[in-house]
């Protein structure tokens, strides 16, 4: 049910035209439907969002919706969203597609697998580099299936006190049974290798061994996907839990030329120096990539023009990698 506060909030942005506050406030009662377990609901309310947005913006980053009826601990636990990204929005191997499509098939057709005694693949984990995809996969699960997305905030789960974070993380695979959705534990290193943040190796084992315990016997229909950079730090037997693994690297040059292509679209891409734009894009990451043609669209909109030229992408580009350098030494530092 929608609170007083939810209703007030409905009226005073149809009152004021505020169409994308009206949608959030929209989108809160279906996330809150979701996480009561009223799917039917939270659908209905997510299909008329979606029937009033008139102009559909290409990948635009979808929007967190905070679970706003807290039920205990768990509202800190989880963030709740509908994502509108698409796999076909992604630029990724042909290989790691498929797989993904292949998930993707096994959870549309999950009711006739298990008629025949067959699990559907919904045990995923992420490996690679940071800004090739990883987050962007699971909202692309969760916005391709229908089901929203809920990421597991690791700043709240875990805590130095003793038992405290296993039985959260407890907490969070109950709701999996209870609302079926896409849970994304990103950054999922910091679970596997929690000893930096307890200073405590015994309660890092402790925590690792309840995710493994959890994981095992986790018999929802929720699907759920650990991302990480560093799996070289991860412990080994978390491995074998997860149905899939899949591998994520930087673009090649044609997925480079490909996501460029994709984000320019609409402002003269096609005319661009290939050469000199890939040149320019070495070594970056999808998401470099991505942000350097959105600065380069800005400059240009700025400057009241419609075409980004070569020259404004590779300045663009430029300023990425150089801000992606002082960022790396920074970190050594
Ligand atoms: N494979 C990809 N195809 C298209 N865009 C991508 C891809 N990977 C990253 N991006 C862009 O970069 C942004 C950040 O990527 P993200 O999924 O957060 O990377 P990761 O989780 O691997 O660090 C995405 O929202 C998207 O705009
Ligand atoms: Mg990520």
């Amino acid at each position: 049910m929608a609170s007083a506060e939810q209703i007030k909030s409905l009226v005073t942005s149809f009152a004021s035209r505020d169409d994308e506050r009206f949608r959030t406030v929209a989108m809160e009662l279906a996330a809150a439907a979701a996480r009561d377990g009223d799917a039917a609901l939270a659908k209905s309310i997510q299909d008329m969002v979606d029937r009033s947005r008139r102009t559909t913006l290409p990948s635009i980053a979808p929007r967190a919706v905070p679970i706003t009826r807290p039920d205990g601990e768990l509202a800190a636990l989880l963030t709740a969203s509908f994502p509108r990204v698409h796999l076909s929005e992604m630029v990724l191997p042909t290989e790691l597609h498929q797989r993904l499509e292949r998930v993707l098939q096994e959870n549309r057709q999950a009711e006739s697998l298990r008629s025949h005694g067959l699990e559907p693949r919904r045990r995923l984990l992420l490996v690679g580099p940071p800004g090739c995809g990883k987050t962007m996969t699971a909202q692309a699960l969760a916005g391709e299936t229908g089901l929203p997305l809920l990421v597991i905030q690791f700043h709240t789960l875990i805590t130095r006190y003793m038992g405290e974070t296993a039985a959260k993380l407890f907490t969070v695979f109950e709701a999996m049974k209870r609302t079926r959705g896409v849970y994304l534990f990103d950054e999922f290193d910091a679970l596997g290798t929690s000893r930096s943040s307890t200073n405590d190796v015994g309660e890092a084992r402790r925590i690792v061994n309840s995710f493994l315990q959890l994981i095992e016997r986790d018999d929802s229909e929720s699907i759920i996907v650990a991302a990480t950079n560093h799996c070289e730090t991860l412990d080994h037997a978390l491995f074998r839990r997860f149905d899939d693994i899949l591998t994520f690297t930087r673009p090649t040059t044609p997925m480079v030329r490909q996501l460029i292509a994709n984000r320019l679209a609409m402002f003269g891409a096609a005319k661009l120096e290939w050469k000199r734009v890939l040149a320019a894009s070495k070594g970056l990451s999808h998401a470099e990539v991505v942000r350097g043609c959105e600065d380069a669209a800005k400059d240009v909109v700025m400057a009241g023009r419609k075409t980004v030229g070569t020259a404004d992408l590779t300045e663009a580009l430029r300023r990425r990698r150089s801000g992606t350098r002082s960022r790396r030494s920074a970190a050594k530092r």
